[in-house]
């Protein structure tokens, strides 16, 4: 009934002309042309039905439970014989009930949950809490992270996606990621906030030093500097844990979900803060809104979304298919010299080349592969590989021989690289 209503080139046509001229030319250059169509699982069918591709860059993990889970599909559609999206000035049954669940579900205490639609701005939401709780100016993140681009979540980013936008707000600062000791000279009595990715993705999935959360931690205790983990790409399950930051036993001040909370069908993101955070929301309880942020419908996709990964078994499957790329990876690794390695845990995976222009070759070999994976826009030379957690291991095995047909076309045709457009894509 939708999908498909017109030719394809009539669509690339109108994208052109009404929406957005300017991808349309790079994607037809790095020949990803591709319109989704009919989209069921790990695939997705281009509109004119040619081709089809197993989704491995799952919009950095909106599609954890793969597309339309049907579970989820079916909560909504019941949904919408009795709420709406609600008015988000009024209390809520809904948001009660995803609050408590992630206040269940997230380390240690923290217990109440901001909702917004989409992960930059509930990563805004955790900066002006931080800065309005401390009465503190500094928010210090980390070389080559990301996290979104509205307003203090861009201030928090890279040059490449801020610097023609004329002077960002005052206080926010950088240092490298995974380097406590630079932390640890950087932070003062002026900083509200330390905000790290858990595992930085759009710089390839960087793993830091055993220690380096642990210490982080301290910094932020030694001068009441409130700790904030992004886990819109690593959390609800994509590490094989619940959130990423469980790995090194540390609960932060306020942790920032996103992305898969929406279930792929209704745009959902949570800043989920401890209680001694709440302070300033109780003394200003009308500081922050958004009309769309928790509204009641997404309340109910994301309900059923935490249902499904918090059934039993669902995490010793996403290790398992981690497992199975492991070894793939390993045997790839021995016959192809153009493999630097990978980083990996669960099925978030940066699979290393050893040439930045790598990545976009790969980016496009794959597609023609029938494997739909980007690389990271902060470190060309790794693709990203995050398949739906739902994958089963004939799927694994389609994308670890999709790799290995890429990697044999790359290394025999390496003039290719040459042919690498310039590209910024996240
Ligand atoms: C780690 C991280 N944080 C925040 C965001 C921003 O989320 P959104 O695109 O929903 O605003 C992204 C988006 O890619 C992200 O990867």
């Amino acid at each position: 009934m939708f999908i498909g209503q017109k030719p394809k080139q009539q669509i690339l046509e109108d994208y052109s002309r009404y929406v957005n001229p300017g991808r349309v030319s790079v994607f037809k250059q790095m020949g990803l042309d591709f319109v989704p169509g009919r989209r069921e699982g790990v695939w997705l069918w281009d509109i004119d039905g040619r081709r089809k591709l197993l989704n491995c860059r799952c919009s950095g993990g909106v599609f954890n439970l793969g597309h339309r889970p049907p579970l989820l599909v079916k909560a909504l559609k019941t949904a919408l014989d009795e709420i709406d999206i609600g008015d988000h000035m009024l209390l809520d049954e809904m948001r009660a009930e995803l609050g408590r669940r992630l206040a269940q579900l997230t380390p240690g205490d923290i217990q109440y949950s901001t909702f917004s639609p989409g992960g930059a701005e509930a990563i805004d939401v955790a900066i002006k809490l931080a800065r309005g709780y401390t009465q503190r100016p500094g928010v210090i993140s980390v070389k080559g992270g990301y996290h979104g681009h509205t307003g203090f979540a861009l201030a928090t980013g890279e040059d490449s996606f801020r610097n023609k936008f004329g002077p960002m707000p005052p206080g926010f600062s950088k240092v490298p990621f995974g380097d406590a000791e630079a932390l640890a000279a950087a932070v003062n009595k002026e900083t509200a906030a330390v905000i790290v990715e858990t595992i930085p993705a759009t710089s390839g999935m960087l793993f830091p030093p055993d220690d380096y959360y642990p210490r982080v931690r301290q910094i932020c205790d030694a001068w009441h500097t409130q700790f904030i983990v992004d886990e819109v790409q690593s959390g609800l399950g994509r590490t094989g844990r619940m959130w990423a930051i469980e790995e090194w036993d540390v609960v932060p001040d306020i942790l920032v979900s996103g992305k898969g909370l929406s279930g792929a069908l209704y745009p959902m993101s949570a800043t989920c803060h401890r209680p001694h955070l709440d302070a300033f929301f109780q003394a200003n309880p009308f500081i922050h809104l958004s009309s769309f942020g928790g509204a009641a419908l997404g309340c109910v996709t994301a309900l059923a979304m935490l249902d499904q990964i918090t059934e039993p078994g669902f995490m010793e499957h996403v290790q398992a298919m981690g497992n199975r790329f492991e070894d793939g990876f390993a045997e790839l690794r021995s016959r192809y010299e153009i493999v630097a390695g990978w980083r990996q845990r669960g099925l978030m995976i940066g699979f290393e080349l050893v040439d930045a222009r790598m990545g976009p070759a790969m980016s496009i070999a794959l597609a023609q592969n029938g494997v739909l994976a980007v690389f990271a826009n902060h470190r060309p030379s790794t693709i990203q590989i995050m398949p739906p957690l739902i994958i089963q291991p004939g799927e694994v095995d389609f994308v670890l021989e999709a790799l290995d047909r890429s990697l044999d076309f790359l290394t025999a045709h390496p003039g290719m690289l040459e042919l690498i457009p310039d590209v910024g894509v996240v």
